[in-house]
């Protein structure tokens, strides 16, 4: 096996990446040196490599400044509609390498390391994960900004800045243990604090109803326990006080007039809100315009749909916000009126609709009653929405299922949009050999019209394209494989399968059945150990939500698999079993590339979209999975004989809730899911606890909501055929560059197009902003 390029060499190699800054080299030391001198106040005697990072970061980010005001004012004298992303998480992971391939300056800023002794990949290492998120949500927020910005829409991304981001995950003796995660300590070089632009949010307080208008008073700050409500109302309020202070000083606004004409607000302003948590935009706009603004209700309400937009991310009951109408009434007093309000007319309206139908107000009120009194957030955000989305087709249309009532009274609010991956930092940046294999045959465009990979279609049977794919996919494997052996201290056999299932742990996305395959290959191994089997190494990795006890026990029963296959010397190095501790973006961008089974197993109808099973689509890897989420699309775009699709559909799954789901038949029929069931409760995988389990095997027997036994069968049927097409590695890599090729669809920038032509109402450009005077 030849030894893999170093990094450097490899950049040489790459034009997709940016050949043509190399003239750059020498402005660019110049100004890192002076950054380590002015910025960092260090010399090469003491600078560490973290000054050198930040030297870097602040060079690289200097090329950023010129463009975003040029930018600013170029909105300002255009005053194009605002697009207004609000979401609670923004998981950006690291800032630096994306920077410079989207400018086109990472050739020549390794150069230019190069040059001072410097290696770019170790400073780039010590960029500290932006963790603002907690999985695909998070990701797809990061991805759309990308995207918009790529598209030229004046968008903006508003969140919270946390202080700590989501936990750094630690395997203590197979356990997860969560560590702070206090990402700010040394500094962020890619912020810009504008403290002079600060505003108040208030909470608490009462209203006081007067003839001129309804005030909130005596408002506090930030006590008490309603910390995530907190939030929720924080960023939304803060985000409308700059949405209304940037619609009055534009050219609609009121600059040149007395009062501003709010009737041209959703003209100009399209909110859109990510998934319910900012749902608190709603009854806050109305205050504004109605408390604030004077504008009487009815007028008020027609700006706020107009305005407003909500994206739906999941229909699993336990995931939708319903807050207490008590701590509302306690936090928020105003909000609850106006929401009270809100409902009053809506019902009003249905039962205008539908004379005598009782029941249909109960179900589509936005306070649910029945014990502690709730707000349906996501009621809420229908009623209150000119356009309601699902995040890929299939969810879409189980979405308009679930919230029957409101789309039949009002179809022309739904919508699908699937969602999407950004190229850049997705193959151009983690993935550069494979971004050149494809450039040298269909040219560099494909990064901004991803609809191009199509053109690969031609190159299936071309044996040096072949070729050339498998090597890239073999370099990214022995990397990632020397980094597990630096960083776990793992030795893994690169010539093995990868086979990959990263994300959140949740009992929904059975990493459970993962385990049951894992055992039962186990088991089969030990029985025939002559017979030749294909060897695999099987990566797990994902963080579980610190409260929820059945997702840490997964982990615990992965890891402790582990212990006892991959030190079983039968098995060798044919099967081996490695938890990836701390799966977060960055370690995504390093594990993607090098994998060649992705796991998407979901059981159908409880994925909405998935996002990183199309990051392993784009990377070249072949999916195993459920029809469930956007894996449907990628078999319609990739063809489904290229995927290894397998499982109950969801009319399977729901014939099978109303006939009953009983666990203990298959148990009882399938003597190999018999035998793993009884090794996980006897204490096979856990000798010095052998009840250590039971509470897994108990739910699994008995109250498994998502069926892992029923689709047991057919997952391990269809993971034989996964071994049989590994032993014949060209037909393998022809279904990888199938795949490869049918990735257009899930390209953000396709994702965000939709979103811009058919809910904000405005139109991507690829026109280019006026170059920038670099100088000032
Ligand atoms: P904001 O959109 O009001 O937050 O302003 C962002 C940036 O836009 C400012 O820092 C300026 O660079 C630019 N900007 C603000 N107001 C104007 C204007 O009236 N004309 C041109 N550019 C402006």
């Amino acid at each position: 096996m030849s030894k893999p390029l170093s990094d450097h060499d490899r950049r040489k190699q790459i034009s997709v990446r940016g050949l043509a800054g190399i003239e750059n080299v020498s402005d660019l030391k110049q100004n890192f040196n002076r950054h380590l001198h002015f910025t960092l106040v260090k010399d090469r005697n003491v600078a560490t490599k973290r000054d050198y990072y930040f030297a870097l970061a602040n060079t690289v980010r200097d090329h950023l400044i010129g463009r975003w005001i040029r930018t600013q004012q170029y909105y300002y004298e255009k005053d194009p509609k605002r697009v207004y992303y609000i979401s609670l998480e923004f998981y950006m992971g690291r800032t630096l390498q994306n920077t410079m391939v989207n400018l086109g300056l990472e050739n020549a800023c390794d150069e230019a390391m190069y040059q001072l002794g410097l290696e770019m990949e170790e400073l780039e290492d010590m960029e500290e994960d932006a963790g603002l998120g907690n999985g695909g949500l998070g990701r797809l927020a990061a991805c759309f900004l990308d995207s918009m910005a790529s598209l030229g829409l004046a968008a903006y991304g508003y969140g919270i800045r946390y202080e700590f981001g989501i936990f750094n995950q630690k395997i203590v003796n197979g356990w997860q243990v969560e560590e702070a995660d206090d990402w700010l300590r040394y500094g962020n070089p890619w912020e810009k604090a504008r403290p002079e632009y600060m505003r108040p949010v208030h909470f608490y307080g009462r209203t006081e109803h007067h003839p001129d208008g309804v005030k909130w008073v005596d408002t506090q700050f930030f006590e008490g326990k309603e910390l995530r409500l907190k939030q929720e109302y924080f960023v939304v309020s803060a985000t409308l006080q700059d949405i209304i202070r940037r619609f009055k000083v534009s050219k609609f606004g009121s600059r040149e007039i007395a009062r501003t004409d709010f009737s041209k607000l959703p003209d100009k302003v399209a909110i859109q809100l990510n998934d319910t948590h900012p749902a608190m935009a709603i009854p806050e706009l109305m205050r504004v315009l109605v408390d604030e603004e004077k504008l009487n209700w009815e007028t008020a309400w027609d700006i706020c749909v107009r305005t407003c937009a909500y994206t739906n991310h999941t229909v699993l009951p336990e995931a939708l916000e319903r807050w207490p109408v008590e701590l509302f009434a306690h936090l928020l007093p105003r909000h609850l009126e106006i929401v009270y309000e809100i409902n009053r007319r809506h019902l009003e309206r249905v039962a205008a609709k539908y004379p005598g139908d009782v029941d249909r107000l109960r179900r589509m009120s936005l306070i649910e009653e029945g014990g502690q009194k709730r707000i349906n957030m996501a009621h809420l955000c229908i009623v209150g929405s000119h356009a309601v989305n699902g995040v890929a087709q299939i969810h879409s249309d189980i979405l308009k299922a679930t919230v029957y009532d409101f789309y039949e009274m009002e179809p022309h609010k739904f919508q699908n949009k699937t969602n999407g991956i950004t190229p850049r930092r997705w193959l151009v940046m983690c993935n550069p050999g494979l971004a050149e294999v494809i450039a040298e045959r269909i040219g560099e465009d494909f990064i901004r019209d991803l609809d191009q990979l199509r053109n690969l279609i031609k190159f299936v049977n071309d044996e040096a394209f072949i070729r050339d794919i498998a090597k890239v996919k073999q370099e990214n494997k022995m990397k990632f494989a020397v980094h597990l052996e630096e960083h776990y201290k793992v030795k893994i056999n690169p010539n093995s399968m990868f086979d990959v299932q990263v994300k959140r742990i949740h009992e929904y996305k059975r990493q459970l059945l993962n385990c049951l395959h894992i055992i039962t290959y186990y088991n089969r191994i030990k029985k025939d150990p002559n017979k030749q089997w294909t060897p695999r190494t099987i990566m797990i990795g994902g963080k579980a939500a610190p409260g929820y006890h059945t997702a840490k026990m997964i982990i615990r029963l992965i890891t402790a698999i582990g212990e006892v296959v991959n030190n079983d010397p039968v098995v060798g190095d044919r099967l081996k079993v490695i938890f990836l501790e701390n799966y977060r973006v960055t370690l995504a961008e390093k594990g993607i590339p090098a994998a060649d089974l992705s796991e998407q197993i979901s059981t159908a109808g409880t994925e909405a979209s998935g996002t990183g099973n199309m990051k392993f689509m784009l990377n070249g890897a072949l999916t195993i999975g459920t029809m469930d989420g956007a894996n449907v699309e990628m078999a319609e775009e990739a063809g489904e004989e290229n995927l290894f699709i397998f499982g109950m559909r969801v009319d399977d799954v729901e014939a099978l809730d109303k006939r009953g789901y009983h666990a203990e038949e298959y148990y009882n029929r399938l003597p190999e899911l018999k035998q793993a069931i009884d090794q996980i409760a006897g204490g096979f995988f856990s000798p010095k606890q052998p009840d250590l389990f039971k509470e897994i095997v108990n739910m699994l027997m008995h109250h498994d909501r998502f069926k892992v036994f029923a689709d047991y069968e057919d997952y391990i049927k269809c993971q034989e055929k996964v071994n049989a097409l590994y032993k014949n590695p060209k037909e393998w890599t022809k279904k990888v560059i199938y795949n490869i090729a049918g990735c257009g669809k899930f390209s953000s920038d396709r994702t965000i197009a939709q979103y811009a032509r058919e809910i904000w109402g405005v139109e991507p450009t690829l026109e280019k902003i006026p170059a920038p005077d670099d100088k000032h």
